[in-house]
């Protein structure tokens, strides 16, 4: 038994002392204010089965979709992880923060913007981070944006630093800094998996919270399928390589304007990608390996539908599912060979479409009845039925700056006023869409996908580059070295660049 984490030892803290003052903002005044389970998954693009994808298994979240809102067109504004995450988790574009890179807080060198956690946290909610959240480093002051976001210290699991060590078994025998990275989970460091240990810890808060006086807001980030894809070994089985197709458009097209193109550098520093001897910028990766690629992710992502699975398995076994909305997204998505691309870092739909589904009780579905179950854990290696449909879907344009307004008015709480411009002055405030209309009930004998006007919406997403071709920096250009910005405009239709 490993011994209790600081979150869990100030969680004891906290509520100790919300117990004796009772009184978050309650929202309406009859009904207790609903929790918030908001994952988010690091690197995954919407290669589910909920999302049409015939290949990927991923039962479990099929099943959230099909007690959800599901969105069809969702698009992040930026496709890498940190300035994603610092404009969704603040509501703002990142030509608003202007942090197009990793390497600054928001608070000291864009405004003082308050955070989603942060908003909750002070309306009276217990908000907990485990695993990548924010992301972690300076973009987040080294503290995930602590005190400010959190009511505890953000939790992150003990085996991540071992995410990038020589931890993968190759055909040589030896160990390797891969990325492709099947592991026997006995075998490698702790005998445990990053993500694993956030399952288990966020049980482990939702657990403390079930009897809480007061709403919680947990947010549980994890890693996969980020690379190297170091997962464990069995969920290779489930995509044997004659299976696994090749991209539809795997050449770099004739034409593309260079600047749109990225040269993946983090891919070549991999032991076994370097082995390849592939040319820079363009270099293609030999089609078995593309292959092996694209196995390895879709492995990640069943992965992943295990642990989030479990996690809404507990949820619903600590009879939570009836008072909490579960919000599923990524902070962007990942180019798997797609005009020969394999990374984030660019403004194709590959890479900046997300999948964006809210599960919220009694409204995108009926409430679980008392020992009904409701989450029930579905394992991917059962024989297949056919993916559910999502419980209602929507093709409007979303963007994932509208997560913040969004969450707020489900919560019941005061949706912020929208931001001025400029707005680096105004702490509270946000550039996103209330999407709170899309969740209404239109009646049983509407069409079950909710349709505004979506030819009026548009999508923005757009990314910096230091140079009009691929260069080493591309991929990830410093703030000081970015030259040219990109735009895309996305409508259900087209998408413009520029
Ligand atoms: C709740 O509020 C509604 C109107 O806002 C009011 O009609 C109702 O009496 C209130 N119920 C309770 C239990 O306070
Ligand atoms: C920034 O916002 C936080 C949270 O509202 C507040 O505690 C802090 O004093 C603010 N800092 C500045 C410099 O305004
Ligand atoms: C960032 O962290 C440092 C070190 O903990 C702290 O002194 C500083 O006040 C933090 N910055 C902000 C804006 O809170
Ligand atoms: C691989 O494809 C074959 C032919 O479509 C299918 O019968 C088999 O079930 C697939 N294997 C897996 C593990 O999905
Ligand atoms: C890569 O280059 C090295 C050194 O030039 C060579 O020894 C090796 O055989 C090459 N590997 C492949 C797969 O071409």
């Amino acid at each position: 038994m490993p011994p209790p984490s600081r979150s869990l030892l100030w969680l004891g803290l906290v509520l100790g002392a919300v117990c004796a003052s009772r009184g978050p903002a309650a929202p309406g005044n009859a009904t207790d204010p609903l929790n918030v389970l908001l994952i988010i998954v690091d690197d995954l693009r919407p290669s589910l089965g909920c999302y049409g994808n015939k290949l990927i298994r991923s039962p479990n979240i099929d099943q959230l979709a099909s007690r959800s809102l599901l969105f069809q067109n969702a698009f992040a504004q930026q496709a890498v992880c940190a300035p994603s995450r610092v404009s969704f988790l603040t509501g703002r574009r990142p030509d608003t923060t202007r942090l197009y890179d990793f390497n600054s807080y928001w608070r000291v060198h864009a405004g003082n913007f308050s955070t989603i956690p942060q908003y909750f946290k002070e309306n009276g909610y217990v908000t907990m981070s485990v695993g990548k959240v924010f992301h972690p480093g300076i973009s987040s002051n080294h503290s995930d944006d602590s005190p400010y976001s959190w009511s505890v210290p953000p939790y992150h699991p003990s085996s991540e630093k071992y995410e990038n060590t020589k931890t993968c078994r190759g055909p040589d025998g030896e160990l390797h800094a891969n990325l492709l990275c099947p592991v026997d989970v006995v075998d490698v460091p702790e005998g445990t998996l990053p993500d694993k240990q956030s399952t288990e810890q966020a049980i482990q808060l939702l657990g403390k919270m079930k009897t809480s006086a007061s709403p919680f807001f947990l947010a549980v980030g994890y890693h996969k399928p980020h690379i190297p894809f170091r997962y464990p070994k069995e969920f290779q089985k489930l995509y044997p390589l004659e299976n696994v197709s090749l991209a539809p458009d795997p050449q770099v097209p004739t034409g593309l304007p260079l600047v749109a193109y990225n040269p993946w550098m983090d891919l070549r520093q991999r032991e076994d990608i370097q082995a390849l001897n592939l040319s820079v910028p363009y270099g293609p990766i030999p089609a078995d390996f593309q292959r092996k690629i694209r196995q390895s992710y879709f492995a990640c992502v069943s992965y992943l539908d295990t642990q989030v699975g479990r996690l809404l398995s507990a949820l619903d076994d600590l009879q939570l599912a009836s008072s909490t909305i579960v919000a599923f997204t990524s902070d962007h998505g990942w180019a798997l060979g797609e005009h020969g691309e394999w990374a984030k870092y660019s403004n194709f739909d590959v890479t900046t479409r997300v999948p964006l589904m809210f599960y919220v009780p009694g409204r995108t579905a009926p409430l679980p009845v008392e020992g009904e179950k409701f989450f029930p854990y579905l394992d991917p290696f059962d024989s297949v039925s056919e993916v559910p449909e999502p419980g209602r879907q929507t093709g409007d344009l979303v963007e994932l700056l509208s997560l913040f307004p969004t969450l707020a008015g489900l919560a019941g709480l005061r949706v912020p006023p929208r931001c001025p411009i400029p707005s680096f002055h105004m702490e509270l405030c946000r550039e996103g869409r209330n999407l709170l209309k899309l969740f209404e009930d239109h009646g049983e004998e509407e069409e079950p996908h909710v349709r505004s006007n979506p030819r009026e919406l548009v999508a923005y997403s757009q990314y910096p580059r230091p140079a009009d071709s691929p260069q080493w920096n591309s991929d990830k250009p410093s703030l000081e070295d970015i030259k040219v910005m990109g735009y895309s405009i996305r409508t259900v239709d087209y998408r413009m660049d520029a």
